[in-house]
């Protein structure tokens, strides 16, 4: 693995990549750096979404890949796929538009178009279904198309339902009871998995409280899910049963561990701690913590199941209940072994990468 964030030349990344394959690309017309990086095709061909970015330096960007497309290959092994890990970054000197943008993802698809399959992408942060639409027209190798382009589009609801849940799993676990009734759900980040999210965990009769770097879409999901906003530097200090991390990375860290006032930590965002001590915290202080890569994997079992699989939308609901019931097998597995639950995911995802 990658320890740490000091290498600075591709030759020294690549050195210490445990992953199959990269591909760098210079996309001259836009000054763009592509980077696909394919970590594992032990399951079948790398899945992965496609991330634009502006970063410091070319190497940032192949790092982000490098780490990014090692969660694919544990996140598509524990959900059970037959897919390895991969993922693109493009490194633009600014975020295109219009006739611009197009241009570079329909080189950008040539670019896919060109691994014959053994790179599958879909979209990320700052790529959204009409990217994955101009992808469609050069390669069929891509997922999270719109319904009109034939895909199955925006796979958010699905990773919120998974979120959902799991959230009940681990109650369960902690609890006894998988009941939402009078549960407290802090939901951070009101954004397209945070909103359906918070409606489901009102619904099902949780206290919800939003909170967002936004205030006012924290308010505006808040009152439609008849819960309350909460100030966004208010999270840690909360009491409430869960957290649920829904907005960015790396808030779960030496730092805020010690300050969460909950007694499960679960929710959608990728990369959720900042170092692995994190998670040995949690563990000591009792605090359940669902792994990122295997609450959320909804979003990608939804647009494999229906696109590459043939899956039915009943298929789908079923697999997306799985993932509480793959939690509860974490959690489990922690327990006899007095290991964190992030080790025993990671455990899991080797097994099943190990398995014939
Ligand atoms: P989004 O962009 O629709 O919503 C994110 C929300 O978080 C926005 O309302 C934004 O204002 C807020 N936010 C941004 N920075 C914040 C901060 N520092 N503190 C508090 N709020 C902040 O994103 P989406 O699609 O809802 O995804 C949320 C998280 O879940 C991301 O980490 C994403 O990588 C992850 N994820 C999303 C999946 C999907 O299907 N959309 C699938 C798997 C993971």
């Amino acid at each position: 693995m990658i320890e740490s964030k000091r290498v600075s030349t591709f030759e020294e990344l690549l050195e210490s990549w445990d992953g199959e394959t990269a591909l760098i690309h210079r996309d001259r017309e836009s000054g763009a750096w592509i980077f696909v990086c394919l970590h594992s095709t032990r399951l079948g061909p790398a899945g992965g979404g496609t991330r634009m970015n502006v970063y410091d330096t070319p190497a940032e960007a192949l790092l982000d890949a490098m780490r990014l497309s090692g969660a694919m290959t544990q996140k598509l092994a524990v959900a059970g796929l037959p897919f390895g890990g991969g993922k693109a970054v493009i490194a633009v000197p600014e975020i295109p538009s219009g006739e611009e943008r197009r241009a570079l993802f329909l080189r950008y698809g040539d670019l896919v178009a060109s691994l014959g399959g053994t790179f599958r992408t879909s979209s990320d942060m700052n790529t959204d279904e009409s990217d994955m639409d101009v992808i469609g027209e050069r390669t069929e190798y891509v997922f999270g198309r719109s319904g009109e382009a034939g895909g199955s589009g925006n796979p958010a609801p699905a990773t919120a339902v998974g979120v959902y849940h799991g959230i009940r799993a681990s109650l369960a676990h902690v609890f006894g009871s998988d009941d939402l009734e009078g549960r407290m759900v802090v939901v951070q980040g009101a954004g397209a998995v945070g909103s359906p999210l918070a409606e489901q965990l009102a619904s099902a009769g949780a206290s919800v409280l939003v909170a967002d770097i936004d205030p006012a879409r924290a308010e505006a999901v808040a009152a439609r899910v008849g819960g309350a906003a909460l100030p966004n530097d208010q999270v840690f200090e909360t009491n409430c049963d869960v957290y649920a991390p829904c907005a960015v990375g790396g808030t779960l860290s030496v730092d805020t561990v010690p300050r969460l006032r909950c007694r499960i930590v679960a929710g959608s965002a990728n990369n959720q701690l900042a170092e692995p001590e994190a998670a040995e915290l949690l563990h000591a202080r009792g605090i359940l913590y669902a792994p990122d890569y295997v609450i959320n994997a909804g979003g990608a079992i939804a647009i494999v199941g229906l696109e590459q699989l043939g899956w039915s939308k009943s298929k789908l609901d079923t697999a997306l209940v799985q993932i509480g019931e793959t939690l509860r097998e974490i959690y489990a597995r922690a327990d006899a072994r007095g290991i964190s639950t992030a080790a025993a995911a990671g455990v899991l995802a080797e097994e099943r990468l190990k398995a014939d």
